[in-house]
């Protein structure tokens, strides 16, 4: 089926309708093809290599979950990328110009993009989420607090395929943002894929601002996958508990344990659940076999050296400008320019 402009046609968007303080705020639901769960799942977990899609992290609680490793002591990702955000805001402004029209992949509660929006003036913001009603809610909130902003959310699963509203100014400079090396969690040629939808997204003159986290020390690495209040071992068992609801499944939490590790041949860092006994799950009706010490992998978080990820992006038409990052060089936050293409 093909993916239609619903302008103001959600039950979210209904609210609009009855309220002073949503002006300037567009709301868009690009009919989003509900992925096959039950297939998608099934397959991960029939592999040689037990597998569960990331994704599935967030379910309210999962999201709580992230929330609160993010302000965690050894979870250092978020707060250097926000100091950067902070420090160098004058010199995004410049690049970015006035007038542009900022597009963030995978915007949430839309947190960091507050620290830029004073400094940038943009003609238009968009971001883009999954999740509708949450889109909603935060960019009624944002326009309270931005009075002067035109907000355009847009509904859609930007890892399928991410497409900008038609009312913006065809002209107008774009700009993505996509924080938090969220990026890290893409297979790298997943990663290449991304960011050729985004060099498309931008067009000709534009730009993307990226966080992504660095290669560093293995113990720094691994402790903020395995902090000691144990709030990163609750978010990854919590995706047994998501599975569960979907599949009318009986996953017992209790019989597996989290385990994070950095592989550096691959320069990433593995979450896995690791079965403490031999068992049988079922879930969508299907039954899960585990051997004592067997693995589910759930995610991978893929970390960058700052030249290679130049020379990376290069594949996908960009070309690196600038690259902002702290003294101890533990993140990296990179202006990227829209490459001409032939
Ligand atoms: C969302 N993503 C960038 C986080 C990361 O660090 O890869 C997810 C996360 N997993 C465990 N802690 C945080």
């Amino acid at each position: 089926m093909p993916q239609t402009q619903t302008q103001v046609q959600s039950n979210a968007t209904a609210k609009s309708r009855n309220s002073n303080t949503d002006q300037g705020v567009f709301f868009y639901d690009y009919n989003i093809e509900e992925t096959d769960q039950r297939e998608e799942i099934l397959t991960g977990l029939q592999q040689q290599r037990k597998n569960i899609s990331a994704k599935y992290f967030y379910d309210e609680r999962g999201s709580q979950l992230f929330e609160a490793i993010t302000g965690l002591p050894e979870y250092y990702p978020t707060r250097t990328e926000i100091s950067l955000l902070k420090q160098f805001q004058n010199e995004i402004a410049q690049e970015a110009g006035t007038q542009a029209v900022l597009v963030e992949y995978g915007s949430g509660a839309s947190t960091k993009i507050r620290l830029l929006l004073e400094a940038l003036r943009p003609q238009a913001y968009v971001p883009m989420d999954i999740s509708k009603d949450f889109l909603y809610d935060c960019a009624i909130q944002l326009r309270k607090e931005f009075p002067w902003l035109e907000i355009h959310a847009t509904c859609l699963d930007y890892r399928e395929r991410a497409r900008l509203p038609h009312r913006l100014s065809p002209n107008a400079k774009k700009v993505a943002f996509f924080p938090g090396s969220s990026l890290g969690n893409f297979a790298p040629a997943d990663a290449l894929l991304f960011l050729k939808g985004v060099r498309e997204t931008v067009g000709e003159n534009g730009a993307l601002l990226i966080g992504v986290d660095l290669q560093k020390d293995v113990d720094e690495l691994e402790a903020a996958y395995n902090d000691v209040q144990g709030v990163t071992a609750e978010f990854n068992l919590n995706v047994l508990r998501h599975l569960n609801q979907l599949g009318n499944g009986n996953f017992n939490v209790e019989h597996f344990h989290h385990y994070a590790f950095y592989n550096a041949e691959h320069h990433r860092i593995e979450m896995r659940l690791v079965s403490e006994l031999d068992q049988m799950a079922s879930i969508f009706g299907e039954r899960i076999l585990f051997k004592k010490g067997e693995h589910i992998v759930t995610e991978y978080s893929y970390k960058f050296k700052a030249s290679d990820f130049m020379e990376f992006v290069r594949g996908a038409g960009f070309c690196g400008k600038h690259y902002w990052h702290d003294a101890e060089e533990k993140f990296g936050l990179f202006w990227l320019e829209a490459m001409e293409s032939d």
